[in-house]
């Protein structure tokens, strides 16, 4: 539907001739934060998308025109400094721009319509989306491909600029993503593995807390990625090659006990421990041991709200509520924190008559209306025919 409205208004207002590209948000299954400490991730991309349709315009303008919240037109002049702009994407734009021109790609004119259906501030990486979408149509209306590794830092690059220190796994699981399949990523030296992920006889659902989150804004996520950095700093002190988490053991952390704050230690406890999950969980999966999937995504939880404290009192309630279910098995927040959506695994025959308990209770004990979608894992960024 979005796909079609998009195409349309091109056609009607631009031109006859264009491209269409999809752009997935993501899932993360489990490893939250360990991302940027060099660590393991298991996300995916979903059937969520954000869809932009694009043609060369022989100007030295590009215009981006979106329904992505509310209507909005935005033109960039080829070689031109730009202010900021009110709307969050045309800064992320703005980002892109800037680093493509200091790497010397050649610009050209172009119009651009794009919409989507990724809830904004949510937990599915609608910024990912954005960002690497834009710069695949933009490779693929100047005829000129750059590779969907440099697509990945170029847009981290973006969020780095409007002032969010994130990891590489949302631009990895945009990228690189796979129907049907979570991506295995190690951060450290972005190799990755496809792992399926459906369990015979039970769903991925998630529910969306609706509480939004603006993680570059809300400097808590910076702030986790400096206690974990000092933390290895202080380890690099007594072991060669220790760069980052990724490489320092429990044993390791116990002996610089005293010589970082208890905050810090507890944050930086939570990533060596949340890098276990992603090793067990996939362990799990590969058995189809479904009951301990579970527990390990509670497990993960609980670590985020009672240790890595990065979620609220709203996610922590639909994890709550769901585990009074017998047929919820486990749920945890996704994504960088402070609102947006938990994972749910729940038996399949019984999703809507959970799912509809969790919203009731929900509802009366924060007055929020939430929302569920039916997980659905698409490919990752391509051009629709
Ligand atoms: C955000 C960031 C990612 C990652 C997650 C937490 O989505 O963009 O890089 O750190 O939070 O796992």
């Amino acid at each position: 539907m979005i796909k079609s409205q998009i195409a349309s208004y091109f056609r009607k207002y631009y031109s006859e001739s264009f491209k269409v590209i999809k752009s997935p948000g993501r899932v993360n299954i489990i490893g939250e934060h360990t991302d940027y400490n060099l660590g393991f991730v298991l996300p995916a991309s979903i059937e969520k998308a954000i869809y932009f349709a694009v043609n060369l315009n022989n100007s030295d303008e590009i215009n981006i025109e979106t329904f992505l919240t509310s209507p909005e037109k935005i033109t960039f002049k080829l070689e031109g400094q730009h202010n900021s702009f009110d709307s969050f994407w045309g800064n992320y734009f703005k980002a892109i721009l800037e680093i493509l021109r200091e790497r010397n790609y050649p610009l050209k004119g172009f119009d651009c319509v794009f919409g989507g259906d990724i809830p904004i501030g949510s937990g599915l990486s609608s910024s990912a989306a954005l960002c690497c979408g834009f710069i695949y149509a933009l490779s693929v209306v100047l005829e000129k491909e750059i590779p969907r590794k440099e697509i990945a830092l170029i847009a981290q690059g973006a969020e780095h600029k409007i002032g969010l220190n994130c990891g590489l796994m949302d631009q990895y699981a945009v990228l690189f993503g796979k129907k049907g399949n979570a991506l295995f990523l190690d951060c450290k030296d972005l190799s990755y593995k496809y792992v399926p992920i459906n369990l015979k006889g039970y769903s991925w659902v998630l529910i969306n807390s609706n509480i939004k989150h603006n993680l570059a804004v809300d400097s808590e996520y910076n702030k986790r990625r400096a206690s974990c950095e000092t933390v290895a700093t202080e380890v690099s002190k007594k072991k060669d090659n220790v760069s980052s988490l990724r490489e320092v053991t429990p044993q390791d952390l116990e002996d610089v006990k005293n010589q970082v704050a208890k905050l810090d230690f507890t944050r930086a406890n939570y990533v060596i421990q949340e890098n276990e999950r992603v090793l067990k969980m996939i362990e799990l999966l590969n058995k189809g041991e479904a009951e301990l999937v579970g527990k390990v995504l509670l497990e993960g939880h609980w670590a985020m709200s009672k240790e890595f404290e990065i979620t609220t009192t709203e996610l922590d309630c639909l994890v709550r509520i769901g585990m009074e279910i017998d047929a919820v098995h486990g749920s945890r927040m996704m994504g960088g924190g402070f609102g947006g959506c938990t994972i749910n695994l729940i038996n399949t025959d019984s999703v809507d008559e959970s799912v509809n308990i969790i919203l009731s209770k929900y509802r009366k004990e924060t007055g929020i209306l939430a929302e569920v979608y039916q997980l659905q894992i698409g490919d990752g960024v391509h051009i629709l025919e």
